[in-house]
């Protein structure tokens, strides 16, 4: 279609620009494993992954990848792949076990090693401080759904910044908010198993002040932090060209794409599209309005593939339903996700539509492919075709003259795939998690040379 515009395959990454921020990305839950150790409280992740049904093949992450122990093996790797940026989470109950209250010394500990490791290797340390692993205690109090988790999630916030601030400069408030709520407070497929509008509405509303508050806190106790927070989006395209399926794609582009963005930049909720976001009156108060809104000096979006959508009156709420790429005769990830590397160009472009954003970052972006070790190698030829691919269409957007500021793979390491267990491998490294042998994969060796390459 449009590949006349697009760079040939002999771009650098100087092309991108001499600020532009390379990384890579990943989160405590999926990686860390050490799920009980010295001190660490249950998070909603340990005990709905510990609970038989809930996860394919009943699998958890109580080991995973095991960073916990291993962290200094793969921050060796990240410099070995010379990616100058790592984006990790901190585990919420590994430094208040309880989610708020007492705070365990040795979780403390744990991420100062953790960051004066990178530190130590010229690594920046991106910190994502939440990433969907609620203390279990917290939970038991009714979690995101409960008003009280706004000044539970503050306590967290200063928490971090307090012990962390004086070394660490990037700052990323909350992952993929309407994943956590959607599948989490609504599907009941991810954690804590909740369904239904009644749970659904609190959360969005609660996380969505939680945000705003959080980097409130970040900007009083480090000035100078760079703040930033990070929404999943998916390009949508209709289905048939007619109205209907494209008012369709209006509701899911207002729930996918812009439930949490707006209200955070001053927008409000996009009711007009979804009208069943007008419960979430009933639960506000008057300040919140104003309380909702924050000046962030990032966004990061993480984008994967595209959607296909078609109206759909058998949907209550939304009325518009996905069409599988498994029924459309395109190349699919392992996680059934249609490979689609224009649909990054177009996110980025739809999120420069919104002035209020400083800087935009590609805070995730990668795929998941079967990998097979011949002699000791994994030529996933796929993977790096996707991240090449991806990467041309981020170009082909900066040529354009839209913002964007940076590019962080998803993820180092095989790891947890949340619902889909350890099957999806989106690692540059493979992880045997037998013997927790870890082999670069032919997709980080072009990653690192990429990054070498002016
Ligand atoms: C989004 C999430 O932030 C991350 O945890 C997940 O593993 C990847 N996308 C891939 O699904």
């Amino acid at each position: 279609m449009t590949d006349t515009f697009l760079p040939n395959n002999n771009f650098t990454k100087d092309h991108f620009g001499p600020r532009f921020k390379w990384g890579v990305s990943a989160a405590a839950y999926q990686i860390e494993g050490a799920y009980k150790e010295d001190g660490k409280g249950l998070s909603i992740w340990d005990t709905f992954t510990n609970t038989k049904g809930r996860i394919k093949g009943n699998q958890n992450a109580n080991i995973s990848s095991d960073f916990y122990h291993r962290y200094k093996e793969d921050i060796d790797l990240i410099k070995k792949l010379n990616i100058p940026n790592f984006r990790f989470s901190i585990a919420w109950a590994r430094i208040l076990p309880n989610g708020i209250g007492e705070i365990n010394q040795a979780g403390i500990a744990y991420y100062h090693d953790v960051i004066d490791y990178c530190l130590g290797l010229g690594i920046e340390p991106w910190l994502t401080i939440y990433h969907w692993d609620l203390p279990a205690a917290l939970e038991q109090k009714g979690g995101w759904t409960n008003r009280e988790v706004i000044a539970w999630f503050e306590e967290f916030v200063a928490v971090c910044a307090n012990n962390f601030g004086s070394k660490v400069k990037n700052w990323m408030v909350m992952n993929e908010p309407v994943v956590f709520t959607g599948a989490g407070y609504f599907l009941g497929l991810h954690a804590p198993g909740k369904r239904g509008m009644k749970n659904f509405l609190p959360a969005i509303h609660h996380a969505a002040l939680a945000i705003a508050a959080g980097a409130r806190v970040l900007r009083k106790i480090i000035p100078k932090a760079n703040i930033g927070t990070t929404f999943s989006c998916s390009y949508l395209a209709p289905y048939r060209k007619l109205k209907r399926d494209k008012k369709a794609v209006e509701r899911v582009d207002a729930l996918l794409n812009r439930l949490f963005i707006e209200p955070l930049l001053g927008l409000g909720y996009p009711e007009k599209e979804l009208p069943v976001l007008k419960g979430i009156k009933k639960i506000s108060k008057p300040e919140d309005e104003k309380n909702l809104v924050f000046d962030f000096d990032f966004i990061g979006i993480q984008n994967y593939t595209r959607e296909i959508i078609k109206n759909s009156w058998l949907i209550p709420y939304i009325k518009a339903s996905l069409v599988k790429a498994e029924n459309r005769k395109v190349q699919l990830t392992e996680m059934k996700w249609e490979v689609y590397p224009e649909a990054i160009y177009h996110m980025i472009k739809q999120f420069n539509k919104y002035p209020q954003i400083k800087k935009l970052l590609i805070t995730e972006n990668g795929a998941a492919f079967a990998d097979k070790i011949i002699n000791g190698e994994i030529n996933d030829e796929m993977r790096t075709k996707y991240i090449q691919d991806n990467l041309k269409q981020v170009l082909r957007a900066k040529k354009e003259g839209l913002k964007i500021d940076g590019y962080f793979v998803w993820t180092l390491t095989d790891n947890f795939e949340w619902a889909e267990g350890y099957h999806p491998r989106f690692g540059l490294v493979h992880i045997n998690f037998e013997t927790q042998k870890r082999t670069v994969k032919n997709s980080g060796k072009w990653y690192g040379e990429f990054l070498a390459k002016s």
